[in-house]
């Protein structure tokens, strides 16, 4: 008789105001820095795992489709982190995961993803790992997936040296206030380059991050009594300024790149815009085009009016401040 062990979570991405880009252990996920984020409700991955004795090897769905072998090497190799801690190192498991996302915009996050498929991993093994546990679990996967395991404002302590256990997420603040993301969602024609490539060459070829760690540190330090304070203009100045110094250390990198297209900057021009009209509108930019605008929810309407024209309403998306990540309902 074959048993099974399943079931399913849903984790929503994030979107950090204060950047994490670099690694000092890439084996362990360990970042240079701490960072900050706000999880978000208009993205999310639902992941079901189903641990099953008669598998001989794991399977991976992701939107309907079986994945190759790269992609399935990828889960498995995470999947070994739960079976390690159940003492089960040969129990393979079936994983079914979706990716909501508005458009077909290139927003599939790795983050949403594997916070989902570790908390899908701690409850089918009954692990009973807390939040703090399972994110440096999740980390693993993909740095960022530390934080989508929470929800509302979430920091991600760097920890200390080696120790894996020292470097998890935590809730800071619930974002229960007037807050809200628009998404300008910019088709790339250009070349990916990988957030994990990209900060590994910016961290060992652009001189300017020797200046990061320390830039990151007063960032945190000023950012987290003004989202307390719910002070949108002063966390949305260190967010812009924080994005803008990881993209100038992009450029500075040998060879040079960057993750702007002339649309971006359509869209940053936008925003500029919008604040010499006293609208309260911040930039924020990851490993991609996408420009997104932290803004006030009330507002987030109008400014999402203002990109419409050049963008396309459906390509400007208003995501609010999100929930953690939790177990599914069983089907
Ligand atoms: C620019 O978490 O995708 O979005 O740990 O290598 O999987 P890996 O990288 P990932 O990097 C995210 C980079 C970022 C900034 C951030 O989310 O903090």
């Amino acid at each position: 008789m074959n048993e099974i062990h399943s079931a399913g979570y849903r984790a929503h991405t994030n979107i950090a105001l204060i950047k994490y880009w670099g690694k000092r252990n890439k084996e362990l996920f360990l970042p240079v820095t701490s960072s900050l984020s706000l999880t978000l409700d208009a993205f999310y991955t639902d992941t079901h795992v189903e641990f099953d004795t008669s598998l001989t090897g794991d399977v991976f769905y992701l939107g309907g489709e079986l994945q190759n072998e790269a992609n399935t090497a990828k889960v498995s190799r995470f999947l070994d982190l739960f079976r390690e801690t159940a003492g089960k190192p040969n129990l393979y498991a079936k994983v079914t995961s979706v990716n909501h996302v508005p458009t077909a915009a290139g927003l599939a996050s790795s983050a949403s993803a594997f916070a989902a498929l570790a908390g899908a991993c701690n409850l089918a093994l009954d692990l009973q790992l807390d939040a703090q546990t399972l994110s440096t679990y999740a980390r693993q996967g993909s740095g960022s997936a530390s934080r989508s395991l929470l929800g509302g404002f979430v920091e991600w302590h760097k920890g200390e040296g080696d120790e894996s256990a020292s470097s998890y997420a935590e809730a800071f603040d619930d974002a229960d206030w007037d807050l809200a993301m628009v998404f300008v969602i910019i088709n790339r024609n250009a070349k990916k380059i990988d957030s994990r490539l990209g900060m590994e060459h910016t961290n060992q070829t652009s001189p300017f991050y020797a200046l990061w760690p320390q830039e990151v540190e007063k960032d945190l330090a000023m950012i987290k009594p003004a989202i307390k304070a719910h002070d949108l203009d002063t966390v949305g100045q260190i967010a812009e300024h924080n994005a803008m110094k990881m993209h100038a250390m992009t450029i500075a990198a040998k060879p040079s790149f960057t993750y702007w297209e002339p649309a971006s900057i359509e869209a940053m021009t936008i925003v500029r815009e919008l604040r010499e009209q006293g609208i309260p509108a911040y930039i924020t930019m990851d490993a991609g085009p996408n420009v997104k605008v932290l803004c006030r929810a009330s507002q987030a309407e109008t400014i999402k009016a203002a990109f419409a024209p050049r963008f396309g309403a459906d390509q400007v998306v208003i995501a609010k401040p999100g929930p953690a990540a939790h177990p599914l309902e069983k089907e």
